[in-house]
């Protein structure tokens, strides 16, 4: 989908987008998103799995076995000389057991403590910011403190191996132990106080922060047990360079810790927290967090892009890249972390790109809620634009829409008519709803013509029903149309074609007349006149002497011319109108004009005539006559035929006339032209007895004309 956004919509949803992304990083700021981060963190520990640790860190561990040894808890200092004692060569030994109260044999611990020199002892903060160190009598002790950082789920992924109170410094334990270990000072913060003498706050500054990395769940140190050790179990070179720790592992005497791999069980001995530290600083492999800046530039950069990316995708797609963004995330989070020990906490960047998803889901329902009142305003303009009344009824023949074509219609009586009429078309009788209707075969539009009397406008109604998905008639359309032009216009056609015929049959009838008129005249007057002049030149010969030759002979010549002139006369007169027709009626004429065809053609016709002696009246034998003559005109002029049929017939009180010839056929263009003005005069004839003509030309076989009119006068009729 294209989206079209205009300015102030672009503005609005940068303004939500930047205050979105703004509560996000506040939120993250103020650690909202820890509990999702921090399970991932400790999660990728566990998918990772177990690391290599550095086989110089060996636990002395306080177990069962030990406590079973030396007696019930606490351990007398002694012990503790002991093995120091057994660990001579061990480069340092660092004792997780706080001993901040005097003993009696303090003294025996602390000779063996400054004899081996690397001895660390813890110092623990209580919680009332009390610092107890070691007692007094264990001066030879380095010092450390054992403070471990619990995030809020009591998970220990942190410490700091600095701690700054007042004007005191206090090194981690693992760090002393590092150090003696490696013969360095570490690089420590110093406080702003220590450097400018500016009196120090009241509270501990936690300095030199280290993400530890843990190297597995309980048990991947390697352990002995302090009582073998005390014992001579193992001989003095297996301690030789080793780091040995100290502490208490036996359940019960000490809480013990929840890290990443433990997870609420199976929780880890302080003092192997401690040995995990220890292994970090030595193989400088602390996780580093990336800051939080950084973290955030990131976010807004890549969580923009992909809001770029949804909005312009269509909905499928974008779930999928949302779906596929948040693995990536994931995957990527998870590399960094296990390559190269760099964490970034993803749950920033999940939240703000489902944000994104949903903001850019948010456009494209507002934009295709435009497009769509775009598309609603524009139909409705086109609906009302429409110059039909469209009017659209529920089920219950209630209107539901109507154009602005129907407002009009709506007023009148006749609407109700129309309405009525409809509803009786479709419910038969049901004075129901349509969709309570049976279920039948779907009903099919239908149209009727109605007369506004009030308006005097002709009406044509179209009836749609309107069917659901399961063919049920939910309602109908109508659209009703104003024909009313249309109409005047096929009325005035009409009435001119009925004047026309008119015309033309008075022409007809006129002409025919004339014609016998002349016919009459010219046979009667001029044929009596040239016989008189025949007779009386006979006469004038008779009495003509018999030497006169010349004389003679000019007036046989003009007798001659006489007769031929009368012969000629008769031949006009019968070509005018065949008195056998009005004297001897239908059958005669056309027996007589067939002969006349083929003599004058020499095409031989055959002549069915049934009954023998057909006629009708007289205006019937004028039009089958003139039609016979002008088809076999037609099929001299232009047909090329060697035969011709023709047949008449009187059949069921219907007259059919049928010529058929075997020329080259008429075309259609022929019979369509506007100049055949000999057909058409053919087929007005038929017309104006109510008849009808048939004419059909096949090429290259001929043409057959079959004109068929009622027999009987009708009341109509000319
Ligand atoms: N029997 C026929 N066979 C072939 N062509 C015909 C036949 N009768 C009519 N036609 C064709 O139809 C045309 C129209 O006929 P008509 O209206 O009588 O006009 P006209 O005879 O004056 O040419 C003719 O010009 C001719 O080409
Ligand atoms: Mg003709």
């Amino acid at each position: 989908m294209k989206l079209h956004l205009t300015h102030q919509s672009i503005l609005r949803y940068v303004f939500i987008l930047s205050i979105g992304i703004s509560l996000m990083l506040f939120s993250d700021y103020l650690g909202f998103f820890e509990g999702i981060d921090h399970y991932i963190y400790d999660l990728s520990f566990r998918v990772r799995g177990p690391l290599e640790t550095d086989k110089r860190i060996i636990i002395a561990a306080i177990d069962e076995k030990t406590l079973d040894a030396l007696g019930r808890w606490p351990i007398r200092r002694a012990s503790y000389a002991r093995l120091i004692e057994a660990v001579e060569e061990a480069k340092v030994v660092g004792i997780d057991i706080i001993m901040a109260e005097r003993s009696d044999d303090d003294a025996v611990l602390d000779t063996a403590m400054k004899k081996h020199g690397r001895a660390v002892l813890p110092v623990y903060i209580e919680s009332q910011l009390n610092i107890s160190y070691p007692s007094k009598t264990l001066a030879s002790a380095k010092t450390g403190h054992i403070h471990v950082e619990q995030g809020i789920d009591g998970v220990i992924r942190k410490v700091f191996h600095t701690l700054s109170y007042r004007d005191t410094i206090l090194p981690s334990f693992t760090s002393v132990i590092y150090e003696l270990s490696d013969n360095t000072a570490g690089n420590r913060q110093r406080t702003a106080d220590m450097s400018d003498g500016i009196a120090a706050p009241r509270t501990i500054l936690q300095l030199d922060p280290m993400n530890i990395n843990y190297f597995g769940p309980p048990g991947t140190f390697q352990h002995v047990s302090l009582t073998d050790v005390i014992n001579g179990k193992y001989p003095q070179s297996f301690f030789h360079d080793k780091i040995i720790l100290a502490g208490v592992t036996s359940p019960g005497l000490e809480e013990k810790m929840l890290t990443p791999f433990t997870q609420h069980r199976d929780r880890m001995a302080g003092v192997e927290v401690h040995a995990n530290i220890l292994n970090n600083l030595i193989a400088r492999n602390a996780m580093h967090a990336v800051h939080d800046p950084l973290r955030w530039i990131i976010t807004v950069i890549v969580s923009l892009f992909c809001f770029f990316l949804f909005v312009q995708l269509d909905e499928r797609k974008a779930t999928l890249l949302w779906t596929v963004s948040l693995v990536l995330i994931t995957v990527s989070v998870f590399i960094l972390f296990s390559v190269i020990r760099i964490w970034a906490g993803p749950a920033i960047m999940y939240i703000a790109l489902t944000f994104m998803f949903l903001t850019a889901h948010v456009v494209r329902l507002e934009e295709m809620g435009n497009l769509l009142s775009i598309a609603n305003d524009e139909w409705y303009r086109t609906f009302n634009d429409i110059n039909d009344a469209i009017i659209v009824h529920d089920c219950d023949f209630n209107i539901v829409r109507s154009n602005k074509a129907a407002e009009e219609i709506r007023q009148t009586g006749l609407f109700q008519e129309i309405t009525m009429k409809c509803r009786e078309q479709f419910m038969e009788g049901h004075n129901r709803a349509f969709s309570a209707l049976p279920h039948t075969e779907p009903v099919s539009p239908s149209t009727m013509e109605m007369f506004d009397a009030e308006r005097n406008r002709y009406l044509e109604v179209l009836t749609i029903p309107r069917l659901d998905n399961q063919n049920r008639m939910t309602g109908v359309i109508q659209i009703i149309r104003d024909i009313t032009e249309r109409k005047q216009a096929e009325e005035a056609i009409r009435t001119s074609k009925e004047h026309l015929r008119n015309l033309t049959a008075y022409i007809q009838k006129v002409s025919e007349i004339e014609r016998t008129n002349i016919a009459r005249e010219i046979h009667d007057e001029l044929g009596q006149a040239l016989t008189v002049l025949k007779i009386d030149l006979s006469w004038i010969r008779k009495r003509l002497p018999y030497d006169q030759i010349p004389m003679i002979e000019k007036i046989d010549a003009m007798v001659k011319i006489i007769d031929r002139t009368i012969m000629t006369v008769k031949k006009i007169s019968t070509d005018l109108r065949p008195g056998l027709l009005d004297d001897l009626g239908l059958s005669a004429a056309i027996e007589w004009q067939a002969e006349e065809f083929e003599k004058r053609t020499g095409i031989p016709c055959r002549l069915i005539i049934d009954p023998k002696d057909i006629t009708f009246d007289k205006d019937r034998n004028t039009a089958l006559f003139r039609i016979l003559q002008e088809t076999l005109t037609n099929i001299a002029r232009h047909a090329e035929a060697t035969e011709v049929d023709i047949s008449l017939q009187k059949k069921d009180g219907q007259i059919e006339l049928n010529v058929q010839d075997n020329g080259r056929g008429i075309s259609e263009a022929e019979l369509t032209s506007p100049q055949s003005f000999g057909l058409m005069g053919l087929r007005e004839r038929a017309i104006m007895f109510g008849g009808s003509t048939v004419i059909h030309g096949v090429p290259g076989r001929g043409t057959t004309m079959t004109v068929k009119i009622p027999a009987e006068q009708r009341k109509d009729d000319p």
